[in-house]
């Protein structure tokens, strides 16, 4: 696919940083299709991000965290966000939540953008994982209300969850369901464009 001159930059984020996590495979076969739609990824791993539980006292003390900035550096570089959740008692994870609390308190300095204005007007494509027959759809709605409400991300329409995840995906990785691959392609795609705008 022929994007034009900027290639597009992609980061992807899933909200479980367990090892063998469903969220973490969703998230590795996106990347693969991320890179055939011709954009640039990256990875970030939320725990290497070593955030403490959001606490006012804290940060009053210590200003934000290190990983906070990280967060903020990240998203400066992308033009647009892949984020998969997995579904913790019908929410988003409090590792995703957290993280993302952390970035609404990052301020600007020199030539860095807040964090909430870093993130603001990106294009978003959520995801959604579960060993469950639902896939974590109201974990989804949830991270769609937060991302573009609170973040005003520009989340796409179309999102995909993803069914009794623990046996979803072929032992390349790749999910085995024709038609959940397509719909992965899909959002890919559209992401991508979006981020090649801007
Ligand atoms: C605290 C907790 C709450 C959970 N609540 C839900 C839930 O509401 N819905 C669901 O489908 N799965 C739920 N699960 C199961 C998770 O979907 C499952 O552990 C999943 O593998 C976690 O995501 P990960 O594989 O990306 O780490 C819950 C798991 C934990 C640990």
């Amino acid at each position: 696919m022929s994007l034009g001159a900027g290639v597009p930059r992609i980061l992807l984020i899933a909200g479980s940083a367990r090892a063998g996590a469903l969220s973490v495979r969703l998230r590795d076969a996106s990347r693969r299709e991320v890179q055939a739609a011709g954009a640039e990824d990256s990875v970030l791993d939320l725990r290497s991000l070593a955030l403490p539980v959001y606490d006012g006292d804290l940060e009053a003390r210590d200003g934000v965290p290190e990983g906070a900035l990280t967060l903020r550096n990240a998203f400066g570089r992308a033009d647009g966000l892949l984020f998969v959740t997995p579904e913790y008692n019908a929410f988003p994870t409090p590792l995703a939540l957290n993280a993302f609390d952390w970035l609404s308190r990052v301020q600007a300095s020199g030539d860095s953008l807040a964090g909430m204005a870093v993130v603001a007007n990106k294009p978003a494509a959520i995801l959604s994982t579960s060993p469950g027959a639902f896939g974590g759809m109201r974990a989804l709605a949830l991270m769609r209300q937060y991302l573009s409400g609170a973040f005003q991300m520009l989340v796409l329409p179309q999102q995909l969850a993803v069914g009794k995840a623990n046996e979803a995906f072929d032992d390349a990785g790749a999910l085995k369901d024709q038609r959940a691959r397509q719909t992965l392609a899909d959002i890919v795609r559209r992401l991508v464009a979006m981020a090649a705008r801007r």
